[in-house]
């Protein structure tokens, strides 16, 4: 089974547009999983312009499903992510003012740093996932460095899709294989959509857990939450 995890930034994005407490980003957090969510994921960062600490802490005893925290293991965010044991925790390597995610690791390059920070995580018993491109060497590395899983950065796969299915997914069903080969679980994530999600699904049918924010609230909008979570989930299967 491949677990749907909902990236929930843009709701907390939404709320903090005018300060209150409208909508209520655990409401919907807990509504998410009533309607099929297999898991809830948050990327707080630095300037907390959506997820703050304190949306962290306020979900964590609440959920149900799988907990996912990412973001770059600045000491602070290390320190959040120790205090708050998520059940798994997503290594990003983005800067601060970066508006999302746009690469994954050069887990080479950080080997030493990644290796340092996934021992603090595994030791307190928390699940470890790093973020990477398709690069064999990446998902070496990381795998190295001591990581759980990967999470595959799906953007180039969603930029593509359009232009042809098959050119798109090849190279991430390679990396799947590797990573599978390595032992490593394996996670995707960033533009998967319900125009792209299926088709990602069908070639690897071995991945873990997809973490879908953007499409999936946008599709909201049209849909509703609890249909737009079970198209997601319909495309899953
Ligand atoms: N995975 C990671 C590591 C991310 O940073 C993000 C965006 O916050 C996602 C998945 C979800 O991407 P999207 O919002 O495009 O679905």
């Amino acid at each position: 089974m491949t677990r749907l995890s909902v990236n929930i930034n843009k709701v907390a994005t939404l709320r903090n547009a005018r300060g209150g407490d409208v909508p209520n980003v655990v409401k919907v957090a807990l509504d998410c999983e009533k309607f099929g969510a297999d898991g809830i994921t948050v990327h707080p960062r630095p300037d907390e312009r959506h997820i703050r600490k304190s949306d962290v802490y306020d979900l964590r005893p609440l959920l149900h499903t799988e907990f996912n925290t990412e973001g770059y293991p600045a000491p602070e965010f290390i320190d959040l992510v120790l205090k708050v044991k998520p059940h798994q925790v997503t290594l990003v390597p983005d800067s601060p003012a970066q508006l999302t995610s746009n690469a994954g690791w050069d887990t080479k390059k950080n080997q030493a740093f990644l290796t340092e920070v996934l021992e603090e995580f595994n030791n307190a018993g928390i699940r470890t996932s790093v973020f990477v491109s398709t690069d064999t060497e990446m998902i070496e590395y990381a795998a190295k460095a001591g990581a759980d899983r990967v999470e595959l950065y799906t953007e180039p796969y969603a930029t593509a899709y359009p232009q042809g299915e098959e050119a798109a997914v090849a190279p991430f069903v390679e990396a799947a294989k590797i990573a599978r080969g390595l032992g490593l679980g394996l996670n995707a994530g960033h533009d998967l959509s319900l125009v792209n999600l299926n088709y990602f699904y069908k070639n690897i049918p071995w991945l873990d857990e997809v973490s879908i924010g953007h499409a999936l609230i946008c599709d909201a909008l049209y849909l509703g939450l609890e249909r737009t979570i079970q198209e997601y989930k319909n495309c899953l299967r």
